[in-house]
């Protein structure tokens, strides 16, 4: 069964190479030549010196004496053979890691690219660990066998040149050829398949072991005050233990392979000395031919390793590849429609919910799906806003993802002016609608570049007209350059307000006709906050207005909205105006109250605007 199943890695190995050599053919052709280059010469060199030995060293030895043109003539040769093979390592070295280096960078932007066109359902089964290490190891992994692959096919050209050289020469010497060099290709590939997993378990066992260590310096705090040293001191000592065993063991198997790696071509050597000695007695070769044979022996031992280097990556290569296929072929795409819906006309678009179903897809395919909506059925008609109300985990961030189509339902529909979301194009949909986040994200780059996103149509004027309906315009003229100050990681720390306003201003500057703002302002003052939507729902200086929905806690906000949709647990449970609720939904009354309660408490004690949002340890407190 293992010889079974290492034969299917050599298999799958080779046509993944195969792939890569399909995707690189020039380029690849490029490095074979120069690894055949070498080899033809290294075999010219062996029938040189053969040469030199038998024409012009032992008549000289008989003479007495060296013929100074014959001399110069071998030194010419050898100098000769010296350049191409250097050229030949030159192209195989500069094509093979032109190869290996373009496969990478291609497959990056090729996994890269795929995980934005993959729905967000895919990204919710798979961490950020991951996506992070397909794009690299994995990749790496997959084309690491590419650096030895032109030197092992340059060297299998070589060995058939070697033979049929060697049958030329003499049969008897090619015999001992065709023993020698078979043996010493099986010895390379018993090798290579014995160091993979030996490896490969070392790898592991590094990574293990840094991993622990980075915990526990990490954890130092804890470690010590809870007395854990010496837990801590056994656990890294056992684990840094097995590495040792693991590197042992790498060494061991080293020590019996190289030497006989070496050995065997000694052997040849001596195998053809002998045999060679005997023809040369039947007078069936030259001195030339035996010197040529016997150094071609020595020289051919290590190019033939090339092949085993190549064997050795190849279980790595695919386990690589494997995962970088499941990523590239991942299903669960999300097919976009044809419809356009008219972008002549700016005017608000009706968003209706009817009768939606929705559930997270488990995170192992075995588990079972929870429900997380049921029977969701709303409008938000033209120009009006909704607010949506309700506890932790009710499912409003849900209803935000489904309303801009970032998933779809599991039955039941989403329309946007009576035109099923899924059967928009990405355009349009992208054009319709936006959706604020509750965690801004602003890129590492300029106020401006943060706004237009590079989008066609959104000048500087269109900029300013956005900041001042995000209530930004303030402080972004503040700022010391303006709209071309840096902002994000490395540039201006913006308070979480002033992020949160800003990633408004993003979705405002590309006009939208139903905007969903899923608790976007939290980190803003509440007075602010309650102008924002004021702002979006009658804009002032010529702003199409929009649709709204909105997730909100705050009085204020929710009290401008037309209606107010009241979900808990994945459920509308009550609907009307802000005050018809307060009246009749007790839970609603309570989560409203306790809010505020929460609210003050927080603003005795910070100031908006200077932190992060809180709403999420706030909502827990409701929930209780
Ligand atoms: N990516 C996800 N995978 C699995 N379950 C999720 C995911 N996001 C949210 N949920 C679950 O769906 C339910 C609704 O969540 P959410 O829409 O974020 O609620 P809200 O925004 O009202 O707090 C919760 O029970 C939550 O645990
Ligand atoms: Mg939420």
């Amino acid at each position: 069964m293992a010889s079974g199943t290492s034969r299917d890695v050599v298999g799958r190995g080779l046509r993944v190479l195969g792939r890569a050599i399909r995707e690189q053919p020039r380029i690849f052709a490029v490095a074979v030549t120069g690894s055949v280059l070498f080899g033809l010469m290294v075999i010219a060199s062996a029938y040189v010196v053969g040469a030199v030995v038998g024409k012009v060293v032992v008549p000289a030895v008989a003479r007495g004496s060296v013929t100074d043109g014959a001399l110069a003539l071998a030194a010419a040769a050898l100098f000769g053979i010296s350049v191409l093979r250097v050229v030949g390592i030159f192209g195989r070295r500069l094509g093979a890691g032109y190869m290996q280096y373009r496969l990478q960078a291609t497959y990056r932007r090729r996994v890269t690219r795929r995980y934005l066109d993959l729905p967000l359902a895919w990204h919710h089964r798979n961490s950020t660990g991951t996506l992070l290490s397909n794009a690299n190891s994995d990749v790496e992994a997959a084309w690491y066998p590419i650096a030895p692959l032109p030197f092992a096919v340059g060297t299998l050209v070589m060995l058939v040149g070697a033979v049929v050289s060697l049958f030329l020469t003499d049969w008897a010497l090619a015999l001992v050829g065709l023993a020698v060099f078979p043996a010493l290709f099986a010895l390379n590939v018993v090798y290579s398949r014995r160091m993979a997993p030996r490896q490969a378990r070392a790898q592991r066992l590094r990574a293990e072991v840094s991993g622990i260590a980075h915990e526990s310096f990490d954890g130092a705090l804890v470690v010590k005050t809870m007395g854990r040293e010496a837990q801590e001191t056994a656990r890294f000592a056992a684990r840094a233990g097995d590495l040792r065993d693991a590197l042992i063991s790498v060494g061991k198997l080293r020590g019996v392979f190289d030497p006989m790696l070496e050995t065997l071509p000694s052997l040849g050597t001596l195998a053809v000395l002998v045999v060679g000695a005997i023809r040369l007695r039947q007078g069936a070769i030259t001195v030339t031919e035996l010197v040529s044979v016997a150094f071609l022996f020595t020289v051919l031992a290590f190019p033939v390793r090339a092949i085993g280097w190549v064997l050795a990556e190849l279980p790595r290569s695919v386990a690589g590849w494997d995962r970088v296929r499941r990523v590239l072929d991942a299903t669960g795409e999300m097919p976009y429609g044809e419809v356009v819906l008219d972008p002549a006309t700016p005017a608000p678009a009706t968003l209706a919910f009817h009768d939606v179903h929705f559930g997270y897809e488990p995170a192992e395919a075995h588990l079972p799906g929870t429900e997380v909506l049921g029977e969701v059925t709303f409008t938000v008609p033209a120009g009006k806003t909704v607010a949506l109300v309700g506890p932790t985990g009710a499912g409003k961030s849900t209803i935000a993802s489904l309303a801009v189509r970032l998933v779809d339902p599991a039955s039941g529909t989403v329309t946007l002016d009576g035109v099923d979301v899924r059967e928009l194009t990405a355009a349009s949909l992208a054009s319709t609608v936006a959706l604020v986040a509750q965690v801004p994200f602003v890129f590492d780059d300029t106020v401006r570049a943060n706004i237009t996103l590079d989008r066609p149509g959104i000048g500087d004027e269109e900029v300013w007209a956005a900041l001042r309906l995000a209530e930004a315009d303030g402080f972004v003229a503040a700022l010391p350059e303006g709209l071309d100050t840096m902002v994000g990681e490395r540039g201006t720390s913006l308070s979480g307000g002033q992020r949160q306003r800003l990633t408004l201003a993003r979705a405002l500057a590309g006009r939208p006709r139903l905007l969903v703002l899923d608790d976007a302002t939290s980190a803003v003052d509440p007075r602010v906050e309650a102008a924002i939507l004021a702002g979006l729902r009658a804009p002032t200086d010529g702003g199409a207005p929009a649709s709204i929905l909105v997730v909100a806690y705050r009085r204020a906000t929710i009290a401008l909205a037309d209606e107010v949709i009241y979900v808990e647990h994945g459920r509308v449970v009550a609907r009307g105006t802000h005050t018809d609720l307060l009246a009749t939904v007790p839970g609603y009354a309570d989560l409203v109250t306790a809010y505020e309660q929460a609210e003050q408490e927080r603003e005795q004690t910070r100031t908006y605007d200077e932190v992060t949002p809180l709403t999420s340890g706030l909502e827990v407190e409701v929930d209780r």
